[in-house]
Formats: C-alpha cells, sequence, structure tokens
C-alpha cells in the first residue's frame, strides 16, 4: 500500500489550485440517471470516489466517458448519458466501498420509478443510518421495503406524487436524494428543515439547468414542482471548500502564505472567521483566498454545525492546527459521535488533546516529532499531513487511499508551495 512521508518544518509559500468539488460531484453524477440526454460535468476533480461513481452508472445501464484522463489535466470533463436504464439496483459490493452510491436511490425512482439499493457502509465516523432518506422517499409517495440488506423504493404507478416533509435534524444525504427524487414528481415536493450547503445549492442550480423547477435554493425550505421530464446541459462543479479549508490549515500551522486559487471566501465564511481567530490574515484575490500567518495560532473554540455553521468535514484539520497553538483549544462534534479516530495517531505526534464525549480539549504544545501514523478516514488523514507537516523529523502517514478519496493530487500541490513530502508506491 501506498505511503506518504513528509519532513515537517518548511513553511508553505505559494499558490495552491483548488480542485471541484468531491462532495458536489458525488451527487452531481447521479442526476445523470433522471434524463435520457447527456450530462456534461466540468471540473470534475480526479478522484478514487468519482471514478467509482462512474462504474456505478456503468452498471446502471448509463456510458461514461471521461476528457481530460492525462494525469497533467486538472478538472476532469465528464458526459453521462442514460438513454435507457438497464438495471436499477446498486449491489452491495460497490456501496459498501463508497457510501455516496446511496444516491442513486432517488433519481432511480424518480426515472424507473423503482430502485433496489444495498444499505451503505462507508467512513467508519460512528453511526450512519437513511431512515430519513427513506422517511422524505415516503413522504413523497413512495413504498418502501427492507430486506437482505437492502432497501427496495417502488413509485405507485411509475412516479412519485409529491408531498411535504420536515427533517428533524438537518441532513445533507437525505436532502440530496429526496431533492433528486422529486424534481419529476407528479406533483409539488416541500423540504422543509433542508440542509444548505453550497454542495446542495450546485446540486439544485445543475437540476434547474436540466429543466427542473426547484424554488427556495440556498434556504431551508425547497419547494419543487416536478416536471415530465429533464432535458441533458453542462454543468461546472463548485470548487472544494473543504479541499481549500485543509488547505489553509496547512498554511496556518507552517507560518506560512498561500493563495487557494479558485476557491470561494462565500462559501466558507465559518472556517474563514476560525482562520482569523486563530489568527490568520485572510484577504480576498482576484483568483481566490490568501491566507498568511506568522507566529503560532491563537486557540479556538469551535463546534460542528450544519451549514453555514463550522462543518464536520473540518474538525479533524483544525485540530491538527490547534495542537501546536499557543493555549488550550476546545472542539465539540455535533454531527457525529464517533469524530475523533485521529486523536490517538496526533497523540503519536505529541500532541496533548483530552476526549471526554463529544468534546476534545487541545492544548498547545511547543513542536511535534513526526512518526509513522495511520490514516482512519479521509479528513482525519488530512488532518496528520497537517501535523506532519510542523513536525520535526519525518512522519509516515499509511493507509493513503482514504486521501485519495478526497484529495486531488495531494503531494504535488504540497510540493509546489515548499513542502518536503512525497508518495512511496507499494507497486
Ligand atoms: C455529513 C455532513 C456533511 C459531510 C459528510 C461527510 C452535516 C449536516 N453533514 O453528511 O457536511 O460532508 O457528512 O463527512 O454536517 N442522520 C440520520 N438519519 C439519516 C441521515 C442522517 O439520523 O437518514 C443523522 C446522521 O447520523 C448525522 C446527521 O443526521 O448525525 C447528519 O448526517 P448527514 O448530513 O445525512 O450525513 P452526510 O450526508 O453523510
Amino acid at each position: 500500500m501506498d505511503q506518504i512521508v513528509i519532513r515537517g518544518g518548511q513553511r508553505l509559500k505559494g499558490r495552491i489550485p483548488i480542485s471541484g468539488a468531491k462532495n458536489a460531484a458525488l451527487t452531481l453524477l447521479p442526476c445523470a440517471l433522471l434524463t435520457d440526454e447527456p450530462l456534461t460535468l466540468r471540473n470534475l476533480p480526479r478522484l478514487a470516489d468519482v471514478d467509482g461513481f462512474g462504474h456505478l452508472l456503468n452498471q446502471l445501464g448509463c456510458s461514461t466517458t471521461i476528457e481530460g484522463s492525462r494525469p497533467e489535466d486538472f478538472g476532469r470533463v465528464m458526459t453521462a448519458r442514460a438513454t435507457t436504464l438497464t438495471s436499477t439496483v446498486a449491489p452491495y459490493d460497490i456501496v459498501r466501498k463508497m457510501r455516496a452510491s446511496i444516491l442513486v436511490l432517488g433519481p432511480l425512482l424518480a426515472r424507473a420509478g423503482e430502485a433496489t439499493v444495498s444499505l451503505p457502509g462507508g467512513c467508519a465516523i460512528g453511526n450512519r443510518p437513511i431512515d430519513l432518506h427513506l422517511k422524505a422517499l415516503e413522504a413523497f409517495g413512495a413504498e418502501i421495503e427492507l430486506a437482505s440488506g437492502y432497501v427496495k423504493a417502488v413509485a405507485p404507478g411509475g412516479r412519485l406524487a409529491g408531498g411535504k416533509f420536515t427533517f428533524p435534524v438537518v441532513s445533507v444525504g437525505a436532502t440530496e436524494n429526496a431533492v433528486m427524487a422529486a424534481v419529476l414528481a407528479k406533483g409539488t415536493c416541500v423540504l422543509e428543515n433542508a440542509a444548505r450547503e453550497p454542495e446542495i445549492v450546485d446540486l439544485c442550480n445543475c437540476l434547474v439547468a436540466m429543466g427542473a423547477h426547484i424554488e427556495g435554493i440556498g434556504t431551508e425550505t425547497l419547494t419543487i414542482e416536478g416536471v415530465d421530464r429533464l432535458h441533458g446541459a453542462t454543468y461546472r462543479v463548485m470548487a472544494d471548500r473543504i479541499e481549500a479549508g485543509s488547505y489553509a490549515c496547512a498554511a496556518v500551522i507552517t507560518q506560512g502564505d498561500v493563495e487557494l486559487v479558485g476557491a470561494k471566501a462565500s462559501e466558507m465564511e465559518a472556517t474563514l472567521a476560525a482562520l482569523r481567530e486563530a489568527g490568520a490574515t485572510i484577504e480576498d484575490t482576484k483568483g481566490g483566498i490568501r491566507v498568511a500567518m506568522s507566529g503560532r495560532a491563537q486557540p479556538v473554540t469551535l463546534s460542528t454545525a450544519p451549514y453555514p455553521g463550522f462543518a464536520t468535514d473540518m474538525q479533524a484539520q483544525f485540530m491538527a492546527m490547534a495542537t501546536l497553538g499557543t493555549g488550550a483549544s476546545l472542539f465539540t462534534e455535533t454531527i457525529f459521535e464517533n469524530r475523533y479516530m485521529h486523536v490517538p495517531e496526533l497523540a503519536r505526534m505529541g500532541c496533548d488533546i483530552q476526549v471526554k464525549g463529544r468534546t476534545a480539549v487541545v492544548r498547545g504544545v511547543d513542536h511535534l516529532i513526526g512518526a509513522p501514523v495511520m490514516a482512519t478516514d479521509l479528513r482525519a488523514s488530512m488532518s496528520l499531513i497537517i501535523a506532519g507537516l510542523a513536525a520535526q523529523g519525518q512522519t509516515e502517514v499509511n493507509r493513503v487511499y482514504h486521501l485519495d478519496r478526497g484529495y486531488e493530487r495531494l503531494e504535488e500541490k504540497l510540493q509546489a508551495v515548499g513542502a518536503d513530502i512525497e508518495r512511496i508506491s507499494a507497486g
């Protein structure tokens, strides 16, 4: 298995191009199932999960072609066309490897009137149910059965009727599935307390470009008036605000100065506010955002929350940053119950972190010492990279496949701003 080796202590300086957003790409790709015309997505990141999703689409009878497959190309273009669906089943073998596969449930149900999807596994960050996905679809008229580890959903008469659903807690995935199911309903579907993440705005904008009628985009109430059919479109995937925030943390911990090219400040205000709290200077530039830091980070108090709150996907990276802070930082994880798996690994590098239930207190230390560490999930892996960039000596991050799920050409982007980092290929 590949390994990433970092010799820490280099100050990051320069420009980092931000890729298309993984979490947007993985909800835009299933939109191709909603029409018999081609959907072309630009600025797709080169990531294992995007390729995996392409394979899932192929299994359902949707063809995919990719331009920009050369290693030096950033921002690939994929055209997906589901002229006719040949299957409405997302099998266990695919879904267990890629949790986002659950996002074919809504579109298959909308287009074919039925869908059978394996219950997902995915990242080991706590118990991740899908009951809200199913309840929203039921509210729109779907009949749902669970059997042998699969969800089978049917729209009586081949089409969802419409209806109203209020989410008891904000769910990104369930909002995405419900919106994709609703766009081809016979009637009107209303979602209340819907997630408002920028990736959901991206999804809604793409669906509107395909002919969907959606009101309230970017708010917690989405009203979707079903249409008889959608058409093809060409759509550009938004910039990855989590990737941008991760590199911002790397810049702060190394007391560096980087420009995150392509990042949009309006989509990551909670992250930028937290960086300012830590003492960073943040400026809008023509092409993105500049993050500069001198001295050690000041302590932060952060609690994860649905957008526009502080993203759970940024918690691990900020925690790594806080390990070299000047005082005690306090973190509260409210979205997932088991998202501190990076803590024991960070401790191997000399961090002082105490976890109690959903909170963690990080006391800044003078220095970290490189160590062999193991990635446990995508964002946890990034926290180890961030710590490694500032640690004395060598850090070896194992199980790099987690990083490959979410960070396009990580080592290349970091090398270009001065990091001493390399991938050691197993093969
Ligand atoms: C969540 C994050 C998202 C992040 C992603 C990957 C939020 C609101 N969501 O999205 O930002 O990119 O993880 O790390 O921050 N839940 C249920 N039943 C359901 C679905 C969800 O109880 O059917 C609960 C979950 O257990 C969790 C909360 O709702 O506590 C939010 O989950 P959800 O937003 O659906 O998770 P993801 O879509 O994976």
